[in-house]
């Protein structure tokens, strides 16, 4: 087992990545206090809440809520259901609501942490690869509103992450290579040596091997961490974070979040992203090709469909608040493994979709 320890303004929690934690009695006996809510999502409870059923036998007053899986449940609605489950509890403040699944479950139960009795303990059990090396750490928590995804929301810390890389043995090929897309990301913006790590062992990451895994967790949590630590609401270097993310919006809005995980469209948002640092000079060519190499044998998609509209993604871009007049921002690429900010124009952000 490995531990990231993040900091953050009011102190810092272990991140555990490692095999068979949930059933690991040492680690539980530390993190959960009070009454213990479980929520979790019908598909992982199905595949791995057994497991967590000593822990909590062993804790004592606990109770579990299981939603329905998927984006469309992460709603007022649902997380409602949280909170009325710690009400029927009789959770008090010094209760601990457990998070075991994706980002979704992640994103609402740590929401629901952060609004009852205005903050109570949450540990996150992230069981995606996406919410292993991304969701579950940095505090941000939420859910949709029926206009805008993670509309409503709150910064929380957990007080621990359990990545029990066992969880991800049940995880479908496509979600699986989707949380690739993010680790890929982190070496790109920030890591040479992980995207130079990640090349070496592309394809031993593809066929999941454990221990290739347990190194591309821990990474990229580390390198999660360190962004974070420095920046916890975003005011400057977390804002890197969104690599390939407006171009990768953009694409999951236009096909109506029906065509492509999170991830894959990221993947093509960062594929042209690099395209475009290359047209405005930015970066020396053959930086978009490495990473497009790199993404294709990770099994990810580089390249937007034909079918799309060019102009309704551009339009799309524009929408973005942060925008004035012609110039869109962007994160861009100056070399693999180093990203920073930039205000593009309009035109330029054009040819390059025109031409992938
Ligand atoms: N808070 C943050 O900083 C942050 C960062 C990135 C993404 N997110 C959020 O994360 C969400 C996406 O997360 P996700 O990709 O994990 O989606 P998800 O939680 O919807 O999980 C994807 C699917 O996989 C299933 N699943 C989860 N774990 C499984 C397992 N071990 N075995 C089998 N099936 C499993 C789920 O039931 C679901 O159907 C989005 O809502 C996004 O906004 C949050």
């Amino acid at each position: 087992m490995k531990v990231v320890q993040v900091e953050h303004a009011s102190g810092s929690y272990p991140v555990y990545v490692g095999q068979g934690l949930l059933g690991m009695p040492g680690i539980w006996e530390r993190h959960l206090d009070g009454r213990v809510l479980v929520v979790s999502d019908e598909t992982v409870a199905a595949h791995h809440l057994g497991r967590l059923a000593p822990v909590l036998e062993a804790h004592g007053r606990h109770r579990e809520v299981i939603l329905p899986p998927g984006e469309e449940n992460k709603t007022v609605a649902q997380w409602q259901r949280v909170i009325d489950e710690l009400v029927h509890l009789g959770a008090q403040r010094d209760a601990t609501v457990v998070a075991l699944g994706g980002g979704v479950i992640g994103d609402l139960a740590g929401f629901a942490a952060a609004s009852y009795m205005r903050g109570i303990r949450v540990v996150q059990i992230p069981t995606t690869l996406l919410a292993q090396v991304d969701a579950s750490v940095g505090g941000k928590t939420g859910v949709n509103h029926t206009d805008g995804k993670n509309l409503i929301g709150a910064f929380h810390q957990p007080v621990a992450v359990v990545a029990d890389l066992d969880t991800l043995a049940t995880l479908g090929n496509r979600d699986y290579r989707a949380g690739l897309a993010e680790v890929v990301k982190y070496g790109a913006i920030r890591d040479p040596h992980l995207f130079a790590w990640l090349e070496a062992n592309a394809d031993a990451l593809a066929s999941r091997l454990p221990d290739m895994l347990a190194e591309c967790v821990y990474q990229s949590v580390r390198n999660k961490s360190e962004v974070v630590a420095d920046d916890e609401r975003e005011a400057g270097q977390r804002a890197l974070l969104n690599f390939g993310h407006t171009f990768g919006h953009a694409l999951e809005t236009v096909t109506g979040y029906a065509q492509y995980r999170h991830g894959e469209a990221v993947a093509i948002g960062m594929v042209l992203a690099a395209r475009l640092s290359e047209l405005l000079g930015m970066a020396e060519t053959g930086t978009a090709d490495r990473l497009h190499d790199l993404l294709d044998r990770l099994g990810l998609p580089t390249r937007l469909p034909d079918d799309i509209s060019r102009t309704a993604l551009l339009k799309r871009m524009r929408l973005d608040k942060k925008n004035r007049a012609d110039q869109i921002r962007l994160i861009l690429l100056e070399s693999l493994g180093r990203a920073v900010v930039r205000s593009c124009p309009a035109d330029d952000i054009s040819e390059v979709l025109n031409q992938s």
